[in-house]
């Protein structure tokens, strides 16, 4: 596995691939790997010739100085998993490289952002936006795999390349999840061992309500029984539990087409996010 840390040795490699007739795909991510990210990068092998991962913990989404300093780095750890995986290049730039001085341009995609995560983390999706598109002009990668766990992220970054003509495709990979249920995340590593056994309670009853709502029951009652349920089950409080349009992210009362239930939660300090699909009969 080749390390490239600047952008000019990361473009050697591709161009030689490029030229070789050789199909690139990427994987961002933010280190602390887990099997989630191990998944899109199996996706990404199945597909391309070449695989590229990208670690870089990207202080412009970052809307709170204390949760980038808590940030997992496990730097040594994730290089070997990636060796394994069959990674071909960890591209691993500084911030200096992303964000170097003078740096002024931000991508904003409007609507999409406004809402749930947006609504809660004032800028992130500014920050996403911009590195991403910053790190699909520094690969030049054909495709780029994003987890559904981040389902609102991956509309935009799919909003995103439409608007902006970047010639990559993106493919959305299912939530990798652990036996009872949790969804997978950096963060499941920070839940005391009590605090863990209790966090499965959020995705069985937003399995619940998305079989209820699926089932014709009244959206409103569905999300408050759901909300009760996991300040039941140990949760400190909700940021939200709701109902959106599966594509256009819009709030939805009745379930005329394809939607997504949401959920951002607080457990002892940490905030759990999830989401699974409800479609209409
Ligand atoms: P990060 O949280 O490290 O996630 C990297 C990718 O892994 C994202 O596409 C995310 O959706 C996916 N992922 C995380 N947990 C998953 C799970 N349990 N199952 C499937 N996929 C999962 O998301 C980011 O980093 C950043 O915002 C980034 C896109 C790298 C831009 O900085």
């Amino acid at each position: 596995m080749i390390r490239a840390e600047d952008v000019a040795s990361l473009r050697k490699m591709t161009l030689g691939w490029r030229k070789a007739g050789q199909g690139i795909g990427f994987v961002p991510t933010m280190g602390a790997l887990h099997d989630g990210h191990l998944s899109l990068i199996a996706a990404a092998k199945r597909d391309c010739d070449r695989v590229i991962v990208s670690i870089f913990v990207n202080p412009m989404q970052f809307n709170n100085p204390e949760d980038l300093a808590k940030y997992p780095r496990t730097e040594g750890r994730d290089s070997d998993l990636l060796r394994k995986a069959g990674v071909d290049l960890l591209f691993l730039p500084t911030p200096a490289v992303v964000y170097p001085a003078g740096f002024s341009s931000v991508v904003s995609v409007t609507g999409l952002s406004a809402e749930l995560e947006g609504a809660h983390r004032p800028g992130h999706f500014d920050g996403m936006a911009t590195v991403v598109s910053k790190l699909f002009l520094m690969t030049g990668a054909d495709r780029a795999y994003f987890g559904e766990k981040d389902w609102q992220q991956l509309q935009i970054v799919r909003r995103m390349v439409t608007d902006l003509n970047i010639p990559i495709q993106i493919v959305g990979c299912p939530t990798f999840r652990d036996p009872d249920g949790l969804a997978m995340s950096s963060r499941n590593l920070r839940l005391s061992p009590a605090d863990r056994q209790r966090a499965p309670v959020l995705p069985a009853a937003m399995a619940r309500a998305a079989a209820a709502i699926a089932a014709g029951a009244s959206v409103h009652e569905v999300l408050d029984k759901a909300q009760a349920e996991v300040l039941a089950g140990g949760f400190d409080s909700i940021d939200y539990i709701a109902l959106h349009g599966a594509e256009d992210l819009r709030a939805m009362s009745t379930l005329d087409r394809p939607a997504r239930l949401l959920a951002a939660v607080w457990i002892a300090g940490i905030r759990l996010i999830d989401n699974i699909a409800v479609d209409p009969a």
